[in-house]
């Protein structure tokens, strides 16, 4: 049995004040969610305070990313070793923002993968298409190639204890979310093709989908038989929002 899971990215938001209210009322709302997982991802300087404010709760919490490299003259960079100081449970790789807009390259998102999980910090791989790659018959193929190069690089078995995240480009931020019928048809390419390599592994990782799920689509999206929860961007800024989307998959 997959367990249900709801990831808030905050992305490039946040401040003290908002992170402690936004915080407070997840716990609050959240007592009554015993079903599915909930995980938030702070940017990197407020995950200290996302760990005080979490303590003790069962919402876990992670990064937006991290580096390929242990150690070292790579300015501006964290290490995973760094992220597990701080208890991070997950760490996002290969979102598409950071593949689209610095430049990270699927044998980097690959190195991120290991480096993650070598610490014992569960990567949530992102992997989706750009709407001229769907438009022209390569959604299939795009996903493939991300998929392959951390399977290729990380091994079939590493993917288990991970989260793969299908995020379609043209779906993220614009309000344009993928049709339930859609997002099922990639995320069941997803596991046929890991079936391929491994049948349990197919069959026990969780897939999110994402990409402007929102409280009044999340339960339909959510109902489809790969899709095993959402990671949310804007709508994870809003309690109430994040919270209804929570029970959906609850
Ligand atoms: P939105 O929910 O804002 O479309 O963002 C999705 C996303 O990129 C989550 O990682």
């Amino acid at each position: 049995m997959r367990q249900p899971f709801v990831a808030g990215n905050w992305k490039l938001n946040g401040s003290k004040q908002l992170i402690k209210n936004l915080l407070e009322a997840i716990l609050d709302g959240s007592k009554t969610i015993k079903n599915a997982e909930i995980a938030v991802f702070s940017p990197f300087l407020y995950i200290q305070q996302v760990a005080e404010l979490l303590e003790g709760s069962s919402i876990a919490y992670g990064s937006q990313n991290v580096s390929e490299y242990n150690a070292g003259a790579y300015t501006g960079e964290v290490s995973a070793a760094m992220l597990k100081e701080f208890s991070c449970k997950y760490a996002i790789v290969g979102h598409s923002e950071r593949r689209a807009i610095y430049g990270e390259s699927d044998q980097q998102v690959a190195q991120k993968f290991i480096m993650a999980q070598h610490l014992g910090i569960r990567p949530i791989l992102c992997v989706g298409e750009l709407l001229e790659e769907r438009e022209s018959g390569n959604t299939e193929k795009v996903v493939a190639r991300q998929l392959d190069a951390v399977i290729s690089a990380a091994g079939i078995n590493a993917i288990e204890a991970a989260v793969i995240a299908y995020e379609p480009v043209w779906a993220i931020g614009t309000g344009k979310t993928a049709t339930p019928q859609q997002a099922q048809e990639v995320h069941a390419f997803i596991r046929e093709r890991l079936s391929r390599s491994n049948d349990a592994v197919a069959t026990n990782v969780r897939i999110l989908y994402g990409g402007s799920v929102k409280p009044n689509n999340a339960t339909e999206l959510f109902a489809q038989t790969d899709i095993d929860g959402g990671l949310i961007g804007g709508a994870s800024l809003d309690a109430a929002d994040f919270l209804a989307i929570c029970q959906a998959a609850n």
